[in-house]
């Protein structure tokens, strides 16, 4: 698989089959991924990569908040501006409304939605997941770093047939997730990264894109 073909066929798939991702796998992805470059090449940040019982006892873990209507923690940072702009409202909109008509919930259904998002906290059944997280000390340039290294990460899953989700759900309960990797203070959960085989059985969702002009400048 090329680097186009990595890219064009990468997406967000919230449907996993279960199947245990090898070892040897994950460790060819995560070792390729160090090359991932990042300012000062200081590498900012961590990964937890969970499965097996560990993974099955985090999403129990978690599970069980969600279903008591615990909100989560208090949040270490803004997922989105008080008041999102256009375009970008109108963006997470449209990607809100394929994801939901793919599972065929209807826009008023505020139950089916709450539970689809749910979903997230159980890594929409894949049988690892990377816990990505950085030194809470670091700033604006380290955040594109981890950008980086999770789209690098996503890209090496792809080569080998798999699949994955970035997820900000994952920083609702980062409190639950710390204790469940034993992640020391100074780290900060970014991102949490589902990992598995895709459920064939499960409708894709095709998000699309703004128009190139919309999003680059060409100058010269
Ligand atoms: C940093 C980041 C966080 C995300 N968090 C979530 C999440 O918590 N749950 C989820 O279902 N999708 C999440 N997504 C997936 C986006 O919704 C998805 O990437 C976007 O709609 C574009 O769709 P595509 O990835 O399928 O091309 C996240 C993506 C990124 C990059």
């Amino acid at each position: 698989m090329d680097v186009y073909e990595a890219v064009a066929s990468r997406r967000a798939v919230r449907a996993f089959t279960g199947e245990p991702v090898p070892r040897a796998t994950l460790d060819r992805v995560l070792a390729a991924a160090t090359r991932a470059p990042s300012g000062g090449n200081i590498q900012p940040w961590h990964g937890y990569l969970l499965s097996g019982s560990a993974l099955a006892d985090l999403t129990r873990r978690t599970g069980a908040r969600v279903a008591a209507g615990d909100p989560g923690d208090e949040p270490e940072f803004p997922q989105y501006p008080a008041e999102l702009p256009a375009p970008y409202r109108e963006r997470r909109s449209a990607a809100g409304e394929r994801r939901y008509a793919a599972l065929g919930i209807a826009r008023a259904d505020a139950a089916a939605r709450a539970r689809a998002v749910a979903r997230n906290w159980d890594c929409f059944g894949a049988p690892a997941a990377l816990f990505c997280y950085l030194d809470r000390r670091f700033g604006a340039t380290q955040w594109t770093d981890i950008g980086m290294y999770l789209q690098t990460v996503m890209l090496l899953l792809r080569a080998e047939g798999l699949h994955s989700c970035p997820q900000k759900a994952w920083p609702v309960y980062h409190r639950t997730v710390a204790a469940s990797v034993g992640a020391p203070d100074r780290l900060m959960l970014v991102c949490g990264l589902s990992i598995g085989y895709a459920d064939p059985a499960a409708a894709p969702v095709v998000t699309d894109r703004a128009p190139l002009a919309e999003t680059v400048t060409y100058l010269g």
